[in-house]
């Protein structure tokens, strides 16, 4: 095992009619509210309509930024931020899926300064306070609701990237199942490949645990034994529980117990095709798991066949695990080709100009430049 320091900061309230005590939560920081939300799905579901005549009623100011775009960009953390200072806002309500609260901490930490955000991503600034952030998520995928992390795109320098500290963890996350009922086939099966590809991150990360092993195992076998039941069954309130919760298991340090990081050379690809050509997330890592996997099996075949034998409850060589695994994801109504996706064109040079560019690599799988094309070639 590696040293490691467990710290999860966040107060998470899981389950129906959880909202009951938003009001109180917020009040502890103060009366003037930042609400910050995506680009309709809010308003459509009525939770907007609800949450603002909560807020209304409780004598909150409440200002408001809507229109996060997923894959979010920096311009709109930038816009958001100013808004906050201008009105100098006590809290901020984050309520949406990934993008939302990922803009979210990024806003909590820009408002205090006068600084781009973007600062924060170079290094070139660190956050020294932040704004409480409190959060009502809407989509089970990221497990951002408990995690400090955050992902941004800077479209202008053709970048996506990943900024996180101990001041970007909400203070408090609110996850009802109920508000995630809404969320169409498409993303439901993207979130739940995101939880998946979360733990397998773990998974081939730098660190022998057995224990976290098992907590990674669990997970996974949890989404997939109830993923595929939800996507036949979207209103089903108990498979989204199942769902929401795992999600949040998936990313909140305990599958990195024991561990120094995780790999997250999956994830570094997969955000070059989301820049690139807006590939949801949870889309991009199906799209290129199962070709990492045969492009690096000769570094990591026992890992790849102890996770498939786990998964599947039998003994399975790499080749086979792969295989098994991808047709889960195929199963989900997942991409695994970037074809699926219908993106045509000449794919190859951008993409192996934005994987040099953002430096794509894992802290386990270390991948070279000339790694790129093969790895590419098994994705098209
Ligand atoms: O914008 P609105 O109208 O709200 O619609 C969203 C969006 O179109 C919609 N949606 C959300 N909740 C809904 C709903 N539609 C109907 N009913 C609801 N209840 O779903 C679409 C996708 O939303 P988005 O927030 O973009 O999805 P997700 O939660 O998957 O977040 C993706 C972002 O998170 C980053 C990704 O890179 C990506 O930018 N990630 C963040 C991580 C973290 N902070 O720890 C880790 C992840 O690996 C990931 O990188
Ligand atoms: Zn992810």
């Amino acid at each position: 095992m590696e040293n490691f320091i467990a710290y999860n900061p966040v107060t998470l309230h899981f389950g129906r009619n959880i909202l009951s005590t938003l009001g109180s939560t917020l009040k502890e920081y103060g009366n003037r509210v930042l609400l910050v939300y995506g680009k309709g799905s809010v308003k459509k579901s009525g939770l907007y309509d609800r949450i603002m005549q909560d807020l209304k009623s409780q004598g909150f100011e409440v200002c408001e930024y809507g229109g996060i775009r997923s894959n979010p960009v920096i311009e709109d953390v930038d816009a958001a931020a100013a808004l906050g200072r201008d009105r100098r806002v006590d809290v901020i309500l984050a309520v949406g899926g990934g993008s939302v609260i990922d803009s979210s901490k990024i806003i909590a930490v820009a408002i205090p300064t006068s600084d781009p955000a973007w600062d924060f991503f170079t290094g070139k600034v660190k956050p020294v306070s932040a704004i409480p952030l409190v959060t009502v998520l809407t989509l089970a995928a990221t497990g951002t609701e408990m995690n400090p992390f955050a992902v941004v795109s800077n479209h202008a320098l053709g970048q996506k990237s990943a900024f996180g500290s101990p001041l970007t963890f909400p203070k408090h996350s609110f996850l009802d199942p109920e508000f995630t009922l809404t969320v169409p086939r498409d993303y439901t099966a993207y979130g739940i490949a995101d939880l998946i590809a979360h733990c397998f991150e773990a998974w081939f990360g730098v660190g022998e645990t057995t224990l976290t092993d098992r907590f990674v195992l669990s997970i996974v076998k949890e989404a997939m034994e109830y993923g595929p039941k939800l996507l036949e069954d979207l209103d089903n309130y108990k498979y989204r529980e199942k769902i929401m919760f795992a999600a949040t298991m998936a990313l909140n340090g305990m599958t990195m117990y024991g561990r120094s990081t995780g790999d997250w050379g999956v994830h570094s690809a997969g955000h070059c095709l989301s820049l690139l050509y807006d590939v949801p997330h949870g889309a991009s890592l199906t799209i290129i798991y199962p070709a990492w996997m045969r492009r690096f099996e000769n570094q990591v075949s026992g890992r790849i066949s102890q996770l498939g034998s786990g998964l599947f409850d039998e003994a399975l060589t790499a080749g086979q695990s792969i295989d098994r695994i991808e047709a889960f994801f195929k199963s989900l109504g997942c991409p695994t080709r970037l074809s699926d996706m219908n993106i045509q064109g000449e794919l190859r040079r951008p993409i192996y100009d934005s994987m040099v560019h953002n430096k794509v690599n894992g802290a386990n799988v270390k991948m070279k430049e000339g790694d790129y094309s093969g790895l590419i070639e098994l994705f098209l």
